[in-house]
């Protein structure tokens, strides 16, 4: 198959990584017989350095023109970069929501799966790590407080600042069926979080996913309130199968899951619309702090890589072959340096790219 991937590698450790993930697109191509070509695109504050912008409409054009998106990580050190002395509206993140939005990015899956060769690096106790775990957070992306109406006006004198968080009904459902149908392919339990006891646009959730349930009667549905969801992700998260949850809620929940299975950058994403198109990146920041060292953890955006595999090419036998190449390399004692553990391997950005690349 011949497939074209638009490539926004990104700022600070974005293109160390995804080098290391198209590295192992390239190694795959060739061992099953495909073709895939790169049109590289700028996002974000490598976009804001060549056009002033951080996202143009050529860029989206060139992504809406490719069969999928392959990106890195944007954004910068938020107290240093010059980025971040622009108006809110041209910062580095600015990109990221309205290429979400521009192409109808609604449902973000995150996958948060501990692996036994990793328990030494998860934070939690043994007791709980032991029993492991494998959850996908399914975030819905392109509604609720991200992109509700905001302002910041004096009131009287008094600074005041409005953010809005918004739903209807439909952005609910859509985002809805595609966690239970994804359920349906796994361990077929869904626990939907909101705040349901203080919010409006909580308790349209629940009353919305209650009515999807209904078409999915194999589905396990559990509502759960997002404070309690968050003390029982370090406190029992086998329980979790797929966590369905809103934007904001999404993004935090998704930080602390990814802790716990050893390092933020272990965290993969698949950003979908209604179609078989997705915008594949790790779900980490740009690590500002490591970046152009050569030391960041490629394996998130691998994963990535084989989620785009999975969903937008069809592959599953391609990316069955990547996961399975990440496994090895745990296996064989290689890590980066946020995974490392006594009588392991360190192994620098590039070279954890080469290790996966070779057991494919
Ligand atoms: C994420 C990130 C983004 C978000 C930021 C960079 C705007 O934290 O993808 O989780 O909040 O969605
Ligand atoms: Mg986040």
């Amino acid at each position: 198959m011949n497939k074209k991937i638009a490539v926004i590698k990104g700022d600070c450790i974005g293109p160390e990584i995804v080098t290391e993930a198209m590295k192992v697109l390239d190694k795959v191509a060739e061992k099953f017989g495909h073709t895939f070509e790169y049109d590289e695109v700028l996002m974000g504050g490598a976009s804001i350095d060549v056009y002033g912008v951080p996202l143009t409409d050529e860029t989206i054009e060139h992504c809406k023109a490719a069969d999928a998106v392959l990106m890195g990580s944007i954004g910068g050190d938020t107290t240093t970069s010059p980025w971040y002395k622009l108006p809110p509206e041209k910062r580095p993140e600015a990109g990221l929501l309205k290429i979400r939005k521009s192409l109808g990015l609604f449902a973000n899956l995150r996958p948060s799966v501990l692996y036994p060769q990793l328990s030494g690096a998860c934070p939690l106790r043994e007791d709980i790590s032991s029993k492991g775990f494998d959850m996908l957070i399914m975030r819905e992306l392109t509604g609720g407080l991200y992109f509700g109406e905001r302002k910041t006006e004096e009131v009287d004198g008094v600074l005041t600042a409005v953010d809005t968080l918004k739903y209807d009904e439909n952005e609910i459902r859509r985002v809805a069926i595609k966690a239970f149908e994804v359920a349906m392919k796994r361990r077929k339990k869904v626990t939907s979080v909101d705040k349901a006891n203080v919010l409006d646009s909580s308790r349209l959730w629940r009353k919305v996913v209650d009515e999807v349930a209904k078409d999915y009667p194999e589905v396990t549905l559990e509502h759960a309130l997002v404070d309690s969801t968050a003390m029982q992700l370090v406190k029992d998260p086998a329980q979790f199968d797929v966590m369905l949850t809103e934007n904001m809620f999404g993004d935090i929940l998704s930080d602390e899951a990814s802790m716990i299975t050893g390092s933020i950058g272990m965290l993969a994403s698949a950003s979908m619309n209604e179609t078989k198109f997705g915008l594949y990146e790790p779900s980490g920041g740009s690590a500002p702090d490591i970046a152009g060292q050569n030391k960041a953890n490629p394996i998130a955006t691998i994963l990535s890589a084989a989620m785009m595999l999975r969903f937008s090419f069809d592959m599953q036998q391609e990316a069955d072959a990547v996961e399975a190449a990440i496994v090895k390399a745990l296996d064989d004692g290689l890590r980066t340096g946020d995974i490392m553990s006594e009588g392991c391997t360190m192994l620098s950005c590039s070279e954890m790219g080469d290790a996966i690349a070779e057991r494919i």
